[in-house]
């Protein structure tokens, strides 16, 4: 067991459904187990402008089922820096904190890497709905925007098939299709568009299926343009007009799914329990059936695939 008295929990990155359960997980497991906690405000630059205070079990109180995060998040330039990185390291020192949790995505999961290499004792819990973070099969927050994204495209092909049109739908994740694949999947699309299996725009033009309607789903971050396709489409005369709808952020908000609550528990309690057994610079991951700790400097050092099993599966039941 190390000896660890106050724990800090801080967010960071962009926010996801599920980090206020993780939160809750965090505050009340560590206080069951006798010691304080310290919640720092937004995110790594929150530590480093000193923006904290102590969190009681009450503090956590009803923020199970809300979207967002209590803590509040960032993205900080000054902790991109390495300068940045030290002056947060001994901020951890002068809020009397022996150990962190820190709840967020791939980039928060460097800066907690860049932590405990400076001898802060750490735990991170995945947090981000585009589900890039390698260690983990899902992350908090993806089965919300998963379901945030289905309840979209089943209102789109609604008023698609009345009007006999197509529905370019942009979802989130950066440089990862995960979500797209899935959305394809799961909201029965036409074609599927994303960073890891580019098709040309006439490839995407050619599907004609007798169909009244087509939900084509673009990923952010797919090397095609959503308004390029559109024209092409236009200009193809594929049958249908063209509408484009990207769902942005209404993807990272809404409340959490009942698996994201399950999860985002599990996952504070095992970061805590994994933290009080001794183990540092780790992250928990869903493995299986379980929650397990990772080394983060495989999580860090390692990219996440894309599963092109679903992205072949999307594409046959379009048929
Ligand atoms: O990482 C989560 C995410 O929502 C990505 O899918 C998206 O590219 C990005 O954050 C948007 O960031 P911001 O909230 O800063 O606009």
């Amino acid at each position: 067991m190390a000896d660890i008295k106050r724990i800090g929990v801080l967010t960071s990155g962009g926010d996801a459904p599920g980090m206020n359960p993780c939160i809750r997980a965090v505050v009340r497991t560590a206080l069951f187990n006798g010691c304080e906690v310290i919640g720092i405000r937004e995110g790594f630059q929150g530590l480093l402008d000193g923006s904290w205070g102590p969190l009681s079990a009450r503090d956590v109180g009803g923020i199970i089922q809300r979207g967002g995060t209590m803590l509040g998040t960032a993205r900080s330039e000054e902790f991109y820096e390495s300068a940045g990185q030290d002056k947060a390291a001994a901020q951890c020192k002068k809020a009397g904190i022996d150990a962190l949790v820190v709840i967020g995505g791939d980039g928060t999961m460097r800066g907690a890497r860049a932590l405990a290499a400076r001898g802060v004792r750490v735990a991170g819990a995945p947090a981000s709905i585009d589900n890039d973070i390698w260690g983990t099969n899902m992350a908090i927050g993806v089965d919300t925007a998963l379901n945030t994204i289905c309840d979209a495209i089943d209102k789109l092909r609604d008023t698609a098939s009345s009007h006999r049109r197509a529905f370019l739908i942009e979802t989130m994740g950066r440089n990862c299709g995960y979500l797209a694949v899935m959305a394809g999947v799961i909201g029965g699309a036409e074609v599927v568009l994303i960073p890891e299996q580019p098709l040309t725009i006439d490839e995407v033009g050619a599907h004609k299926r007798g169909k009244t309607h087509s939900n084509i789903i673009v990923a952010e971050g797919a090397k095609v343009r959503i308004q390029d396709l559109a024209k092409r489409l236009d200009e193809l005369k594929v049958g249908f007009s063209t509408r484009i709808t990207i769902l942005g952020h209404i993807q990272r908000g809404g409340s959490p799914s009942a698996f994201d609550r399950l999860m985002a528990s599990r996952m504070g309690v095992k970061a805590v329990d994994s933290l009080l057994a001794g183990e540092s610079d780790v992250m928990v991951g869903l493995q299986g059936r379980d929650v397990i700790p990772v080394p983060l400097e495989q999580v860090v050092s390692k990219q996440r695939e894309a599963n092109l099993e679903y992205f072949e599966m999307s594409r046959m039941l379009a048929f």
